[in-house]
């Protein structure tokens, strides 16, 4: 196997990295099968909360960097690079911690990553090839953040609002914007811009063909 590339899809909550990920990751498999492209979450490297209460979980800033166990998402990474297989954490945004699975992640020529916070930390920033930044609209990002919570995370539409004002929105003006000077492209629209997903399957095509 050749060099590995290492593709980041950071950008506000809500803007559509899982989407755009997500999309670019199934239309490839659909295309081409699964072998050679892997993806990972950063939320699924948010620190293990399962020696707190529920209420203990409850106070802490899930947008600060400190929620993250970024070592532990660079190591795999690594491992991943160096072609060894890894097993990602999985989270529950509703209990606010991981369970007790992991899922098995194979190495492949190309891997991609999205998260709110990855071209934040300089430590991973070292590992990207290409990074991505979804520019989505913050109105657009709090609608859809709003219905989400409430239809998939197991939240009401007061402790969005809370928790939007108190930490969401003061992270994407300290940390989140900032580090859009990262990114390699910007990309509008989030998840549903074609034109940006064709682009980067396009590239994902050549890699796995060199
Ligand atoms: O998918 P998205 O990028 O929106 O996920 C990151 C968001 O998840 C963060 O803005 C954080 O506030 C939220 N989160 C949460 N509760 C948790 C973990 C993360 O509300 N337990
Ligand atoms: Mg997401």
């Amino acid at each position: 196997m050749g060099k590995t590339t290492i593709i980041a899809i950071a950008g506000a909550s809500a803007s559509g990295k899982s989407l755009f990920a997500s999309t670019v990751y199934q239309e490839l498999v659909a295309e081409l099968g699964g072998n050679g492209i892997a993806i990972l979450a950063e939320d699924a490297y948010y620190r293990d909360q399962s020696h707190l209460t529920f209420e203990q979980r409850q106070l802490t800033n899930y947008d600060h960097p400190s929620a993250f166990e970024h070592e532990l998402l660079v190591q795999h990474l690594e491992q991943l690079r160096d072609g060894q297989a890894v097993a990602m954490p999985q989270y529950s945004y509703k209990s606010h911690t991981r369970t007790t699975e992991t899922i098995k992640v194979q190495p492949g020529r190309v891997i991609m990553v999205e998260g709110i916070l990855l071209l934040h930390d300089p430590h991973l920033r070292k590992l990207f090839d290409i990074s991505v930044f979804m520019d989505t609209p913050l109105d657009v990002c709090l609608l859809r953040r709003m219905t989400r919570d409430v239809e998939e995370r197991g939240r009401t539409i007061q402790s969005v609002a809370e928790q939007y004002e108190e930490t969401v929105r003061p992270a994407f003006f300290e940390f989140i914007l900032p580090s859009k000077q990262f990114a390699d492209l910007v990309v509008t629209r989030g998840g549903q811009n074609e034109i940006a997903i064709d682009l980067i399957k396009s590239k994902i095509r050549q890699l796995l063909a060199e």
